[in-house]
Order: C-alpha cells, then sequence, then structure tokens
C-alpha cells in the first residue's frame, strides 16, 4: 500500500516537521486508552512499517507522558522514512530497518523479557511477519505475560461506529481459530492480537485492490506530466 501526500508550497516543509496525528486517543475505544489512563511505567515495544511512525507519533508522546518507555522498530526504507527526530523525542530506542529481516535481527537482539506491551502495527505483511515469529523462532523470547495489540487496518467509510458498516472485521477464538464475533474496526483500531482474523483484513482490502491500481496509474500520470512535488 503506498501513501502519497499532494502538497504544494509551504505547506510542504510544515508536513515534513508536522505530521498530523492520525488517531483520536480519548474516545478510543482499544488498549491505547488504558495504557495511558490506568497504567504506569510499562516498556511499550512498538513495531511495524511505516504505519507505525504515524501511530507513534499520535499516541508516543501521551504513553510517554504517562510513564511508560518507547522502543520503536520498524520496516521503512530509507527513501520513506519520516518524522524521525520527533520519533527519537519519543522512543528510547529507535530502529529505522530496510526490511523484515532486518527487524527480526533486531528483535532477536533485544531484551524481549523486559517488555510487557507490543504493539504490532502495519499492513496485513507486518501482522503475519510478526505474528509467525511470535510463535515461532521468539517463542521464548518474550516476556511471558506480555500484553500484544494489533492494528486492524481494514477498509472504512464513514468512521462513525457503526453508521455504514463498511468496516467490520471478523474476530476469532484464539483456541480454536473459528470466528466469534463482527467488530467496527473504526471505533476499534487496535485490538487484542490473539482474537484478529488478520485473513479477514487481508480479503477485505482486496476488495479495493482495482480502484487502488487505478488511482495508482492515475497519479503516476500526473506526476510524470506536471512538477508536483512529494513529500
Ligand atoms: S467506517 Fe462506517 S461504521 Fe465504521
Amino acid at each position: 500500500m503506498k501513501y502519497i501526500f499532494l502538497l504544494s508550497g509551504d505547506f510542504i516543509d510544515l508536513a515534513k516537521e508536522e505530521i498530523i496525528s492520525l488517531f483520536e486517543i480519548k474516545n478510543c475505544k482499544d488498549n491505547n486508552k488504558l495504557l495511558i489512563a490506568d497504567l504506569k511505567n510499562k516498556k511499550i515495544l512498538i513495531v511495524g512499517d511505516h504505519l507505525a511512525i504515524a501511530y507513534c507519533l499520535s499516541v508516543g508522546s501521551a504513553f510517554k507522558a504517562a510513564g511508560h518507555t518507547i522502543y520503536f522498530v520498524s520496516d521503512i526504507s530509507a527513501t520513506g522514512q519520516f518524522a524521525k527526530p520527533r520519533i527519537q523525542q519519543i522512543a528510547s530506542m529507535l530502529h529505522y530497518c530496510e526490511s523484515m529481516d532486518d527487524v527480526k535481527t533486531v528483535l532477536l537482539s533485544m531484551p524481549l523479557r523486559d517488555i510487557e506491551v507490543i504493539a504490532v502495527i502495519g499492513s496485513v505483511h507486518v501482522l503475519k511477519f510478526i505474528e509467525r515469529l511470535k510463535t515461532t523462532i521468539l517463542k521464548t523470547n518474550w516476556h511471558p505475560g506480555a500484553q500484544w495489540i494489533a492494528s486492524v487496518y481494514g477498509p472504512m467509510q464513514c468512521m462513525l461506529k457503526g453508521v455504514c458498516a463498511q468496516c467490520l472485521q471478523w474476530q476469532i477464538d484464539p483456541k480454536t481459530g473459528q470466528r466469534t464475533k463482527a467488530v467496527y474496526a473504526c471505533s476499534w483500531q487496535h485490538q487484542p492480537m490473539e482474537l484478529i482474523d488478520i485473513n479477514n483484513i487481508a480479503e477485505r482490502l482486496g476488495q479495493n485492490r482495482a480502484q487502488e491500481t487505478l488511482t495508482q496509474l492515475w497519479l503516476d500520470y500526473l506526476f510524470d506530466r506536471g512538477s508536483i512535488c512529494k513529500v
């Protein structure tokens, strides 16, 4: 999935410095609110792709102010990196990796036993990759009582928590893998990882592929012919 911000003039420098927050905290149903309001002095690992940067910018400062320590590891190429100085202000440890294999190497070198909350933020590919590490090569490295949160970023339309139902995503029973209930992901964007039906996110996102391909072709056409800046 690619994100391109179309900006002109003075807004380009502003956007590089001040990427806007994508998530509301105060009305949020998910675990972010709990971490900020009720829990203290946790070590939190945020791991993912470029979406993890947006997540960290949105909630990281509040986590830090609540007394938590943030570790940040993301798979994002050198050309796609942004907001590094701001992430450095939030995170005690920061790794921008070139691939998910690099992420794996970083995780293998970290004291994962001390980390009580892991937020996995990114694409279906990222969720599946970390899920695999969680249950195989790193199975015994994690804190035994670690709390896992992961992003459920499927298609959304109204973002009004139950009006259009475009954001419905299945949850599963972690023991059986059977689907248990559908939830409005716009009101619960970060869910306990063991409950998330990751394949369902992939299926729902796949429904947008034709539209995204056409949009990408149109943007490529515009960028080829006009002097439009990309951030
Ligand atoms: S996006 Fe419309 S109900 Fe969630």
